[in-house]
């Protein structure tokens, strides 16, 4: 029996569901049983009766999925499967920032480590930050953390002062301006599609700016156009699947790397192999303490019920 064979056959066996985010590898989506962006995923936790969950993505994801689901297994097959930007924020430093601004409002992106999140007043994603910071009384001051580049973009976006933590994402940061600006002059029609957690200049000269889901959305809504997309690569699986007659093209990174474009380590440290031997083994299961995971769990909510 194949591999895809049998993770099907084990998934049903131990009433599992295997949930997976946009940048995994293309073998990994096709045998997902649910694939989506960051807030996706959350939404998908949160109502699902399997009693094993699979996250086929990083660290911070699974553990959303654990705080949602405290007394269900929750597997990630590669606990190397980390993050740069939730590394950008460690605990420690962040609590001292806070206390230093005990009158504000704590926002913080998901992509952060559920200690960060247990600090934090709401939690929010790359599709519902600007209407998150959007619903705070105008009148509270607010920390957004730890993307100083959606952070910036959600101020621009919302007119509201938000004071930063300066983190950022390894990925959306090594895409080079200069290489894409070339790019566009081989390619003038092409609109360039753009992650939040990009650098300014790159959102600057964005015809469209959204989460991995929304950039979906957006190019299934104007096919008739060629794209440049600039995200990690593995979205471009499921976004060629939308729209198989458009052209797409990952814009380029600093560093030239075998595909040229972007990708996420992290995310790519997922096999199929691994899925199923985690399957197999219940292991690794994501375990956090009970004093995290209750305080993690109020802001997750915040951000469930506000994005409904
Ligand atoms: P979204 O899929 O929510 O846009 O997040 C992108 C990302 O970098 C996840 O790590
Ligand atoms: Fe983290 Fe960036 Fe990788 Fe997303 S793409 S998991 S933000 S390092």
């Amino acid at each position: 029996m194949d591999l895809k064979n049998k993770i099907t056959r084990l998934k049903q066996e131990k009433n599992a569901i295997i949930l997976a985010h946009y940048y995994q590898r293309p073998e990994i989506q096709e045998i997902a049983d649910y694939v989506g962006d960051s807030l996706g995923l959350s939404q998908k936790a949160a109502d699902t009766d399997a009693d094993i969950i699979v996250f086929a993505g990083v660290h911070f994801m699974a553990e959303t999925a654990k705080i949602l689901n405290p007394t269900k297994t929750v597997l990630l097959p590669d606990l190397k499967a980390g993050c740069s930007l939730a590394d950008s924020c460690p605990p420690v430093s962040f609590k001292k920032f806070k206390e230093q601004h005990p009158d504000h409002y704590v926002v913080t992106y998901i992509n952060c480590s559920a200690e960060i999140k247990a600090m934090s007043d709401v939690v929010c994603t790359s599709s519902n930050a600007v209407q998150i910071v959007d619903a705070i009384p105008k009148d509270r001051p607010i920390i957004f953390a730890p993307d100083r580049n959606l952070g910036k973009y959600v101020a621009r976006k919302t007119r509201r002062e938000l004071l930063l933590w300066d983190g950022a994402c390894e990925v959306h940061e090594a895409f080079s301006i200069d290489k894409l600006l070339t790019l566009y002059r081989e390619y003038p029609k092409a609109k360039i599609i753009v992650h939040p957690e990009s650098d300014e200049h790159l959102l600057t000269i964005a015809n469209f700016i959204g989460s991995t889901a929304q950039l979906i959305e957006y190019v299934k809504k104007y096919p008739e156009n060629d794209y440049i997309v600039a995200t990690e690569a593995g979205i471009l699986h499921k976004m060629q699947e939308a729209v198989p007659n458009t052209l797409l093209i990952p814009a380029p990174a600093k560093d030239d790397n075998s595909c040229a474009c972007s990708e996420c380590a992290f995310m790519k440290v997922n096999t199929l192999e691994k899925i199923y031997d985690c399957l197999r083994h219940g292991a690794p299961e994501i375990k956090l303490p009970e004093a995290v995971m209750g305080p993690a769990l109020l802001p997750i909510q915040r951000m469930l019920e506000q994005s409904k």
